[in-house]
């Protein structure tokens, strides 16, 4: 069981533009030809903070449209806000806020041997760095600049660095880079 923050960033390491856009990403490639649907199969439990969650309600969602979209998720989400914010008919969604420590041991024992996926953003991943409960961090790297935006994980990691384990090609549009994050960093 790993907890995980698996995302995509351009290459100078944002993960949507300032005001939440991910137009670029769509055309760099095909979910479906990356790493995602074997990733998504070993995912037990997720989270994500409110911004990635409205994203998800303006864009995927919409649930004031004539029909609206489906949560594409079956494992239980956990969502981070101080506000309140509204649920998905038939969507197991549970809203907290605060201390992640917690809300991982309660996401790890619904995960049940599988792993936790961290979806971001990037301050919310930080917080579960901080408390010393990231253990993998999966990129795809996507072949654009945003010049500006939110930020991938707005943390100083360096002494000791990030482990690269791997690197893979996803055609013209993304380098995947996995890494660990190891032990005494997340002391
Ligand atoms: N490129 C990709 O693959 C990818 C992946 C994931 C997300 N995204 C996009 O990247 C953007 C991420 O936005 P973001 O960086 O602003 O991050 P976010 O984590 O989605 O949202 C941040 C907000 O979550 C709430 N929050 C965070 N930690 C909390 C805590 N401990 N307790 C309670 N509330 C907490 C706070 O808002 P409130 O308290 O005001 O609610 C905070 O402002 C979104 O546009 C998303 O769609 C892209």
């Amino acid at each position: 069981m790993r907890t995980q923050y698996y995302t995509a960033a351009s290459l100078d390491g944002f993960i949507a533009t300032a005001d939440d856009s991910l137009e670029w990403l769509f055309p760099l490639g095909d979910v479906n030809e990356t790493s995602y649907p074997q990733f998504i199969q070993e995912v037990g439990a997720l989270a994500m903070g409110s911004a990635t969650y409205e994203w998800m309600l303006r864009h995927v969602i919409k649930p004031d449209s004539d029909a609206p979209g489906q949560w594409p998720y079956d494992q239980p989400a956990w969502v981070f806000s101080h506000r309140e914010l509204p649920g998905i008919p038939g969507a197991d969604i549970r809203f907290v806020q605060g201390d992640v420590r917690p809300v991982h041991d309660q996401m790890r024992a619904a995960a049940n041997g599988r792993n936790v996926w961290l979806v971001g953003g990037g301050g919310l991943v930080g917080q579960f760095y901080d408390a010393g409960l990231l253990d993998d961090i999966l990129v795809q790297v996507g072949s654009v600049t945003l010049g500006s935006g939110k930020p991938l994980l707005p943390r100083q990691i360096t002494s000791p660095s990030l482990r690269l384990v791997s690197v893979r090609q996803f055609g013209p549009g993304f380098a995947e880079l996995r890494y660990e994050v190891p032990p005494l960093t997340k002391a």
